[in-house]
């Protein structure tokens, strides 16, 4: 596919309307880090969709008034939030040709913390782009569920790239892989659920919040970076290639080869960072702490705690409900959480 067919029809018809939807956040396995124009990926990514942790965002628009776009997080106006919508608006216009035309009040809230540095930038355009797909419906006429599904995912890519992965549940992959049938740099696909083990379809992310902060260096930059990283090109190539062994993992429940693969990309993305020019580390103190206790835990136990962290300093601690989980929540309860700025923890479960 290309974008061509996901340009807007030429016929429609707007009206006063507003809309409600609601989109997860997700976290990668497979990380995307690094990206070229347009916002197509350096390479393919895999995510988990999350459960509880979603942006619920209402869009009121009032039709033929100048185009102007006002946001509120919470109920708190966001100036700078709704200057990157009115840029983000202006940028889809050939993909939805009615969206200037009108005046738009956005209301948004998660259900997590703001600053946790789980992805609200990815719940929050997947939320907006599932939103502008519905008015697009309701001006332009109906698509099939899986079209729009599919336009919502472009749409939100192009808000931030990662948000695109929101629109499905259970595993997702963006990015063109040989590995993958049917994946594409413009959207995300879902990783068939028949090539996947039960023990990955029912899995706990607890997000520890380490550090509520604003992060140092913002996604955007941080991606920008990898332009110069001399190590790029290898970090790209072998993304690429982590699909093959995550494939077979995937399909043979190898939760030992899993678990290798997915804290090897946690550091990689870090590694990353440090060795960007300038060089940037978003982990914290505690992050290494962490990662050190469940190391020494697992070694102990044998039982499958391990971790992915994101572009921040919280660490997500994925298990398995396989029968093990309630040793692994005490030990995060009694070791882990101490780590934390407030015993701050986010508890969310992927099922399906
Ligand atoms: O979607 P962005 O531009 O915020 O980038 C997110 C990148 C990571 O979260 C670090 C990795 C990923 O694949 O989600």
């Amino acid at each position: 596919m290309t974008t061509q067919e996901f340009l807007g029809k030429e016929n429609f018809n707007i009206q006063s309307t507003a809309v409600s939807e609601s989109c997860p956040s997700n976290i990668a396995l497979i990380k995307y880090w690094g990206k070229y124009k347009d916002q197509i990926p350096a390479n393919p990514s895999i995510s988990y969709t999350l459960n509880h942790c979603k942006t619920n965002t209402t869009i009121e628009f009032f039709a033929n008034e100048s185009f102007s776009v006002q946001t509120f997080l919470s109920g708190n106006e966001e100036v700078n939030f709704a200057e990157k919508i009115e840029k983000y608006f202006k940028n889809i216009e050939q993909y939805l040709p009615w969206i200037l035309k009108g005046k738009y009040i956005i209301k948004t809230e998660n259900t997590f913390p703001h600053s946790s540095g789980i992805a609200s930038s990815a719940s929050g355009f997947g939320a907006i782009a599932k939103c502008l797909m519905k008015l697009d419906e309701t001006f332009s006429g109906k698509n099939s569920e899986e079209e729009s599904l599919q336009k919502a995912s472009f749409l939100a890519r192009l808000g931030s790239g990662s948000a695109c992965r929101s629109l499905y549940n259970g595993l997702v992959v963006w990015g063109e892989s040989d590995e993958v049938n049917g994946s594409s740099d413009l959207f995300a696909v879902k990783y068939a659920d028949d090539e996947i083990h039960p023990i990955f379809k029912d899995f706990n992310d607890w997000v520890l919040l380490i550090h509520e902060g604003v992060k140092s260096v913002s996604s955007t930059v941080g991606h920008g970076l990898m332009n110069t990283n001399p190590y790029a090109e290898r970090r790209f190539q072998e993304a690429r290639e982590n699909f093959v062994p995550m494939k077979g993992i995937l399909k043979s429940g190898d939760l030992t080869g899993f678990i290798k693969l997915v804290e090897h990309e946690a550091l990689t993305l870090h590694a990353m960072m440090m060795m960007s020019d300038p060089a940037f580390i978003l982990m914290k103190t505690g992050t290494l702490e962490v990662i050190n206790k469940i190391w020494d835990f697992r070694r102990e136990t044998e039982l499958p705690l391990f971790f992915t962290l994101d572009a921040g300093a919280n660490v997500h601690l994925l298990f398995p409900n396989d029968g093990s989980e309630e040793q692994i929540k005490s030990f995060i309860e009694s070791e882990l959480l101490q780590h934390t700025q407030k015993n701050g923890v986010v508890k969310d479960v992927m099922k399906f």
